[in-house]
C-alpha cells in the first residue's frame, strides 16, 4: 500500500519534505505617505498608516531590520495639487521624490519602488488622462498617459528610485518607460510591471486610503476583465518584450491561477500584490476572533508563493517578517 503520510509523521521529517519556504526577503511593503505632520491610522486597513515622512522613514527602518530588502510609496496628493493632466507626479519637489531622497539617505540598503500611475495626481481619480465626448461618455487616452507616465518614471529616477512600477494598465508604457530612463542615464532603474491587473473589487479600501476613486466610471477599458486568464498571458510576452525586468501579477489570492501560469511562461521573477481586500478580509475575520491570524497569513502567503511568487507584496510584510523570525 502506499503511504504518503509515512512523510507526514513527525515535524522533523515535515520540515524536510516542504517544497515551499517563505523568508522575509520574499516580501515588499507598500506604505502610504502623506503631506501632514501626523501618522493617520487608516480605517478601511485596519492596522495600516497613512504616514508623516518622518514616521514614513522610521517604519521603514523597522521593517529593513526585519529582513524586509523593498518598500513601494503611494502617496495622498492633497486635493488642490490634481489636475487633468496630473503635472505633479512629475513634480522634482513633489511627495514621492523628496520621500525618496529622504529614504535612500536614511536607509542606503533599502531598494526603493515607485508607483507609476496617475490616479493620485489625476482630478479625474483615473489611471490615465481622461477625455469627455458631448455625451458625457469617458476615454482614459493611451498615448498621451505614457507620455506623462514617461516623465513620472524620470521624476522617480532622478530622486533615486531603484525601481518603478507602472500600475496603470495602457498598452506601450514598459517599452516607453524604458526608452526615457535609458536615454536619461537610468540604464540601472528596473522596470517591475504591473502585467496582469485586473478590475478588481479587491482595492477598494486602497482607494479609500488615498481617496483615489474614479469621480466617474470603471476602471475596466484598461485593467483585465477578471474572466480572463490567455490575456495575461499576452500581456505577459509583451511585457517581457518591451524589456520588463520584472512581472507582477494582482490581486494574488483570487488569482493563483495566474500566478502559476505567468510563473510558466516567462523566465523573468514575478511578483504577486496580496491587496488592501485581501488584507482587510483575513485582518477582519482575525478580529473578529473567527480566523487565526498568524496561521491564516502565513498560509495565504505560502500560497502565493507555492503558486509561482517570487516576491509577495502584502501589507503584512511586517508581521509575516517578525513570525518568521520567532
Ligand atoms: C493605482 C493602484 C491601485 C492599487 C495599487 N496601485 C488601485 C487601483 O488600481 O485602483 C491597489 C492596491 C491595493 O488595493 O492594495 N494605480
Amino acid at each position: 500500500m502506499n503511504r504518503p503520510r509515512r512523510n507526514r509523521r513527525t515535524l522533523a521529517i515535515r520540515s524536510m519534505v516542504r517544497e515551499t519556504l517563505l523568508t522575509p526577503a520574499d516580501f515588499i511593503l507598500p506604505m502610504f505617505v502623506h503631506e501632514e505632520a501626523q501618522d493617520t491610522p487608516i480605517v478601511s486597513m485596519p492596522g495600516v498608516t497613512r504616514w508623516s515622512l518622518p514616521g514614513l522613514l522610521r517604519d521603514a527602518g523597522a521593517a529593513h531590520a526585519l529582513g524586509i530588502p523593498a518598500v513601494v510609496l503611494f502617496p495622498k496628493i492633497e486635493e488642490p495639487l490634481k489636475s487633468p493632466l496630473a503635472e505633479e507626479c512629475h513634480n522634482d519637489a513633489g511627495l514621492v521624490p523628496r520621500t525618496i531622497r529622504a529614504l535612500k539617505a536614511a536607509h542606503p540598503t533599502l531598494c526603493v519602488i515607485t508607483d507609476v500611475a496617475l490616479d493620485p495626481y489625476n482630478s479625474d481619480g483615473h489611471d490615465g488622462v481622461v477625455r469627455r465626448d458631448e455625451h458625457g461618455g469617458l476615454t482614459i487616452l493611451n498615448d498621451e498617459t505614457v507620455a506623462i507616465l514617461c516623465q513620472q518614471a524620470l521624476c522617480h529616477a532622478r530622486a533615486g528610485a531603484d525601481i518603478v512600477a507602472p500600475s496603470d494598465m495602457m498598452d506601450g508604457r514598459v517599452a516607453a518607460i524604458r526608452h526615457a530612463l535609458d536615454g536619461h542615464g537610468f540604464q540601472d532603474v528596473a522596470i517591475m510591471s504591473y502585467t496582469a491587473k485586473y478590475a478588481s473589487a479587491f482595492y477598494g479600501p486602497f482607494r479609500g486610503a488615498l481617496e483615489s476613486a474614479p469621480k466617474e466610471g470603471d476602471k475596466q477599458t484598461y485593467q483585465m476583465d477578471p474572466a480572463n486568464a490567455r490575456e495575461a498571458l499576452r500581456e505577459t510576452l509583451l511585457d517581457e518584450a518591451e524589456g520588463a525586468d520584472m512581472l507582477m501579477v494582482k490581486p494574488a489570492g483570487p488569482y493563483l491561477d495566474i500566478i502559476a501560469k505567468v510563473r510558466g511562461t516567462t523566465t523573468l521573477p514575478v511578483a504577486a500584490y496580496q491587496v488592501s481586500g485581501e488584507y482587510l478580509m483575513l485582518k477582519s475575520a482575525a478580529a473578529g476572533g473567527w480566523l487565526d491570524e498568524r496561521a491564516i497569513v502565513m498560509e495565504s502567503l505560502t500560497a502565493i508563493k507555492r503558486a509561482g511568487a517570487d516576491m509577495i507584496l502584502t501589507y503584512f510584510a511586517k508581521q509575516a517578517a517578525s513570525w518568521l523570525r520567532m
